[in-house]
């Protein structure tokens, strides 16, 4: 099975000159689902971690499949104002546009090792503000791990870069 059939391109999404990939078709179908879940998960046994970090929201969706199907602990990285307790903010570059993520304080036990998980790996820049924020926070980042990586963008030597161990099932 080739999982790329099942994340098409759509062009000019959501500006001119984005080639947007469409999770939806590889959701709605479970044994495409199910791979991407076994692919990550294989290469999620090169990181050394207890809990992993969903980015929302198309993070969360791979994220906290991944957690369940690998038994560890799961944490939200969410959009900002929607944590009812004190949180952690970090703002960055999208590649169409800004945005901000925050976590909790108190979500994880203090010290912990997490895995970030996201869908897609463009910039970078997603992923090195959820690593700033687990930092800021007290957390051991062990590194990151996305289903896709554009390329083009070069966002996994930009976490290299950053010191953060990266790793994508597609390119
Ligand atoms: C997309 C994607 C990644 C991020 C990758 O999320 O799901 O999280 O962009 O881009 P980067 O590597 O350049 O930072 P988006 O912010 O569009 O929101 P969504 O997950 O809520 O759809
Ligand atoms: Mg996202």
């Amino acid at each position: 099975m080739n999982l790329l059939d099942y994340l098409p391109g759509v062009p000019d999404f959501p500006r001119p000159g984005i080639l947007f990939r469409d999770i939806s078709p590889l959701l709605a179908h479970p044994a495409a689902f199910k791979e991407a879940i076994l692919q990550l998960e294989a290469l999620a046994r090169e990181f050394d971690y207890s809990h992993i970090l969903g980015i929302e929201s198309r993070g969360f969706i791979f994220g906290s499949a991944l957690a369940h199907q690998t038994h560890k602990g799961f944490a939200l990285a969410r959009k900002p104002n929607k944590l009812p307790l004190a949180s952690h903010r970090e703002s960055y570059g999208l590649e169409y546009g800004s945005d901000s993520l925050e976590i909790q304080q108190s979500t994880l036990p203090q010290g912990v090792r997490v895995l970030i998980v996201d869908d897609v790996l463009a910039t970078g820049g997603t992923i090195i503000a959820a690593s700033q924020l687990l930092q800021k926070a007290g957390f051991e980042v062990a590194g990151a791990l996305t289903l896709l990586e554009i390329t083009g963008l070069n966002g996994g030597a930009t976490l290299n870069q950053k010191g953060i161990a990266n790793r994508t099932v597609l390119v």
